[in-house]
């Protein structure tokens, strides 16, 4: 778990939207005072790379496509994905082992060759909208932690740097793939914020607790009367927990 980041730097704030000026306002608004945002496939589909740029201006990005093919097609998505400058992109863990491979290595290729820092490789395990059943129906038999436990040690023996994992996750993986390997939750909500649909919710103190290195918070961000206050919140509470620890 990375241990030399401030409070504010492990929150990833989600732009979901297709609306490029909504998305980019509330990166400028966010900027410094948070870790970075994530733009998924929802705005990178409606505006496109250009889009991404606009959108997260200069905050750190936490680019989530991820990625799931054969592996010469990933690892030329990863390569393209680099020209965008993220700090994070990731893939789906079940590409299997030369897909991940294959990411990780074009990233670093990609990187180096444009002389820019290198993002990290996260792979997907299990979609958390999946349960047992859901599983079942398309082969994949037994518990669904056996399968994110199964998938998350094949992202790291593949060369990835972490995982999207689910705030019930956070233990089991931060014991089986070690205090390094980069853990990346969504699923979060403050006491004083609404769940949504989300179920199986942490706050963010209980969750970087547990060993999340980074927190993906979308609407109690984004849908917040004030934002920035929202996140300076969550920041606070944060660093209080660490103060306390
Ligand atoms: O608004 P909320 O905080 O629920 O948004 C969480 C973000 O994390 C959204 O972008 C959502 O798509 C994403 N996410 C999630 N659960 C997962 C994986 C991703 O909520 N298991």
């Amino acid at each position: 778990m990375s241990r030399d980041l401030k409070p504010h730097e492990r929150i990833f704030v989600g732009l979901d939207t297709p609306d490029i000026d909504k998305a980019a306002h509330l990166a400028k608004t966010l900027v410094g005072s948070v870790g970075g945002v994530k733009i998924g496939k929802e705005l990178f589909t409606a505006q496109g790379p250009d889009g991404v740029r606009m959108a997260a201006g200069g905050a750190p990005l936490f680019l989530d496509l991820k990625f799931h093919d054969i592996p010469n097609t990933v690892a030329g998505a990863v390569r393209a994905a680099v020209h965008l400058r993220p700090k994070i992109v990731n893939v789906h863990a079940s590409g299997g082992r030369a897909m991940m491979s294959a990411a990780a290595e074009a990233a670093r290729e990609a990187a180096e060759d444009l002389g820019v820092e290198r993002p990290q490789v996260i792979g997907v395990t299990v979609l958390t909208s999946l349960d047992a059943k859901d599983l079942e129906e398309v082969g994949q038999m037994g518990p669904p932690e056996a399968q994110v436990e199964r998938l998350a040690r094949l992202a790291q023996n593949s060369g990835l740097d972490g995982v999207v994992c689910s705030p019930r996750e956070i233990a089991l993986l931060r014991q089986v793939c070690g205090p390094d390997f980069l853990l990346v939750v969504p699923g979060i909500r403050p006491t004083w914020a609404a769940a949504g649909d989300q179920k199986r919710i942490m706050t963010p103190e209980d969750a970087v607790a547990a060993g999340a290195d980074y927190i993906v918070i979308g609407r109690p961000i984004a849908a917040a009367e004030d934002p920035l206050a929202a996140a300076r919140r969550i920041a606070a509470d944060l660093d209080a927990a660490a103060v306390d620890a």
